[in-house]
């Protein structure tokens, strides 16, 4: 069985394949993300489910839109109004959703959710996000660097802020595609150890550096993402910006990366808190590439998962 549940366990040729395949259907629709016009439908009579435990605009609209260009099929559904929100176990909702369905993509918690799915599934799971990972944002956001910059083996990667799920995924790609890491953030919010020390076994260079300022020297492309992430305790908001005030992305800060650094956010953003307005909006920020782009690299992450 084919899943796609995270950037470090699969190889490395996959991942490549994966986003110049994503690059090839992108170009082929000659610069128009939307609308049914593939000419290939390669998920023709297929059906994918959407499970969402957590809000989602973009992984939403993007694989749903994805598979419907690809002629396949969706249904979107809510972890709540399942009867996996009701006691049901994962493992027979995966045994039971592999009856109808082809594909199945999650959004959920914990981990252990997304394991204990593909553990039993006899189709093919994705990752769309838990409180550990984001396979798809990252490779959206290895595809959006290299049509801007061309490959991203050996840059300069600074993340700044939160050592999160979003991140976590920029270790795992650091490792698969080779480019250099630092995370800047204050102690406390540090990356999981144990996915730093998988990665660097795995090659990773990834280095902490405490100062912003000094971290970011030299960046080719600098990322953030909420300092609140979806499943951290709303009660947690004040301390984390008290933490991470220092290390907003904001002018001063990307006056220190290289000048043509990008500037990236998976989204969605809180406007001046992580980053500024100004940065958001400014000639070096790819956010909403990185945000179509979701779009192209999961339709690469589908067909890879189905051979199709
Ligand atoms: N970046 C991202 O995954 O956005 P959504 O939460 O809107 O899906
Ligand atoms: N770190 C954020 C990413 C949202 C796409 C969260 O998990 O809420």
């Amino acid at each position: 069985m084919t899943h796609f549940l995270d950037i470090l366990p699969t190889p490395t040729d996959d991942l490549r394949t994966m986003i110049d395949h994503a690059r090839a259907m992108k170009d082929a629709r000659g610069g128009r993300p939307k609308g049914m016009c593939d000419d290939e439908k390669p998920l023709d009579g297929r059906m994918v489910a959407l499970i969402f435990e957590k809000p989602s605009t973009r992984t939403r609209v993007s694989f749903d839109v994805g598979v419907r260009q690809m002629g396949g099929q969706t249904m979107v559904l809510s972890g709540a109004d399942m009867q996996l929100g009701h006691g049901e176990t994962i493992a027979d909702t995966a045994r039971v959703l592999s009856r109808y369905v082809d594909l199945i993509m999650i959004r959920t918690f914990e981990e252990q959710t997304l394991l204990e799915m593909a553990e039993n599934a006899t189709v093919p799971v994705i990752n769309g996000l838990t409180n550990r990972t984001h396979p798809c944002q990252i490779m959206a956001d290895i595809m959006t660097f290299e049509e801007h910059r061309g490959p991203i083996k050996g840059r300069r990667v600074v993340w700044s802020g939160d050592g999160n799920n979003v991140f976590a995924s920029f270790a795992h790609a650091s490792a698969r595609f080779g480019f250099d890491l630092v995370f800047t953030g204050p102690k406390p919010l540090d990356p999981d150890p144990e996915i730093l020390a998988a990665c660097r076994e795995a090659g990773a260079n990834i280095e902490i550096v405490r100062d912003p300022m000094a971290a970011v020297e030299g960046a080719d492309l600098v990322v953030t993402d909420t300092w609140v992430s979806m499943h951290d305790p709303q009660s947690a908001k004040e301390r984390r910006h008290n933490q991470l005030r220092g290390y907003q992305v904001n002018a001063e800060l990307m006056g220190r990366a290289k000048p043509d650094a990008l500037f990236m956010h998976c989204l969605p953003a809180h406007r001046d808190d992580e980053a500024t307005s100004e940065v958001m909006d400014g000639p070096n920020s790819v956010i909403f590439d990185e945000a179509e782009n979701r779009l192209h690299a999961q339709k690469a992450v589908m067909r890879w998962c189905l051979g199709a």
